[in-house]
């Protein structure tokens, strides 16, 4: 296909909002802020090479909304006002470049180590324990959740002063609002558990919350499962998903994107080989657990990583697998993420209809210029999903760490900025 008559870079309208393409930029947290949530130089850096690749849409790792929804070191937050001028200058970077931007907006809800997060405590639908990190969360009472409700909302509103194009809710991989939907994590009986309807009340209020602050026309848009892949459990299936995704439509979210898995899926939400991420991972993050979790893992990680390398070896556009369904019940825009590396396949997953538009994460992260490189035909560092990004997650930055990727990386970088800047 030509680039002109390619799918992938023709528009597509998000609510009020127009992007020029149709591979964007997902969340990937940055794991670059200071240790209380600000901004920093090297979070501008990040976004401004993503910007100069032309990416028509960037969306933000997820970003805390108040300060028991974070989840590691070194997160964004939005949950104060005085957050607002140094969002601002990330913001500022990307538009200097014509980007569009969204803020992924999340609370942790129970995945979350408090010893590794400094988390003062730890909340969920129900008092259910994960299984992976051993943290068992205190239920949610009423009144707790309509102050999270006001914290979603407040952080709209500062991502919007901010200037932020939109925002992106955080209701897949097992987060809190995921917790919400999957009936393995919310065994409430009140108007918050239960059926459909009361399962998504949660996000329709924050919904309903950000519309009131912001007005109609704020692109919102949501990220859920495509499956929430709980073998042996009560998770949702991609029925049960596509009827949560009406009732988001229906209240009037502007776009959903489909990922899949919580942390006590194992690892189909990124796919590939695992060796060099679970060695990263116990060193990590995952040092933070308690005994005898960390000591299991580590006895084990090779049994781990050989298990994991055959249960989710790495293909493209994975999540396809779900986002059929997606398409034939909603009118709304719906982005697949997953596995997306070649153009071929990202243009055929939309020439086919099986989604509006596509979103890559690690492939960005090998190469800041993906975008523009798809688009070009030309060639860039690519991502060989070692997953050695995933093994650092939240506990150092977001960067390739498989070490011929990276040298090609770092060299691109500096052939640019040899030539000066795009
Ligand atoms: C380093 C890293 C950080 C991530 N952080 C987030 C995040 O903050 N929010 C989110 O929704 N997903 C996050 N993800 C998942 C990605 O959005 C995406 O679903 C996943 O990487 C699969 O897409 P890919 O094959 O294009 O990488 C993260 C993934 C990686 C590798």
């Amino acid at each position: 296909m030509t680039t002109e008559s390619s799918p992938l870079f023709s528009p597509l309208n998000i609510g009020s909002l127009t992007l020029p393409g149709r591979l964007f930029k997902t969340a990937t947290a940055e794991t670059r802020a200071t240790a209380d949530g600000y901004a920093t130089q090297a979070v501008i850096d990040f976004y401004t090479l993503l910007a100069r690749g032309e990416t028509p849409l960037i969306i933000t790792g997820n970003i805390y909304v108040c300060r028991d929804g974070k989840s590691a070191p070194m997160q964004l937050g939005a949950d104060e006002d005085n957050k607002i001028p140094g969002l601002a200058k990330v913001v500022d970077a990307v538009h200097a470049h014509g980007g569009k931007f969204f803020a992924q907006l999340n609370h942790c809800g129970r995945q979350v180590i408090p010893r590794f997060a400094q988390s003062p405590v730890a909340y969920s639908a129900s008092a259910v324990k994960d299984l992976l990190t051993g943290t068992r969360p205190q239920a949610l009472s009423l009144p707790e959740i309509q102050r999270l409700v006001g914290c979603y909302a407040d952080a709209a509103k500062r991502c919007a002063r901010a200037g932020f194009d939109g925002v992106q809710l955080h209701s897949a991989n097992g987060y809190l609002l995921s917790q919400f939907l999957t009936p393995y994590t919310n065994r409430r009986s009140d108007h918050y558990g239960g059926s459909m309807e009361n399962r998504t009340r949660f996000h329709r209020e924050i919904l309903a919350a950000i519309r009131t602050r912001l007005g109609p026309d704020f692109p919102v848009i949501i990220k859920m499962n495509g499956s929430d892949w709980l073998p042996l459990r009560d998770g949702l299936k991609t029925g049960d998903l596509v009827d949560a995704a009406t009732h988001f439509e229906r209240a009037g979210f502007d776009a959903v994107e489909i990922s899949v898995g919580h942390y006590e899926s194992g690892f189909p939400m990124v796919r590939g080989t695992f060796g060099r991420c679970l060695r990263h991972m116990v060193d990590g993050s995952m040092n933070y657990l308690p005994e005898p979790r960390r000591t299991l893992l580590r006895v084990f990680r090779p049994l781990v990583a050989l298990a994991s390398n055959l249960l989710w070896p790495g293909r493209q556009g994975y999540n396809l697998d779900y986002t059929p369904q997606f398409k034939q019940k909603l009118g709304i825009p719906v982005i697949c993420v997953g596995g997306f590396r070649s153009r071929a396949a990202m243009e055929a997953a939309i020439a086919q209809g099986k989604c509006d538009a596509v979103s890559a994460g690690r492939a960005f992260i090998a190469d800041p210029f993906f975008y523009r490189h798809i688009r070009d035909n030309q060639p860039g560092p690519h991502c060989v999903d070692c997953n050695g990004c995933v093994g650092h997650l939240g506990a150092q930055p977001a960067e390739c760490y498989h070490p011929a990727v990276k040298a090609e990386k770092d060299a691109m970088l500096a052939r640019e900025a040899a030539l000066g800047t795009r």
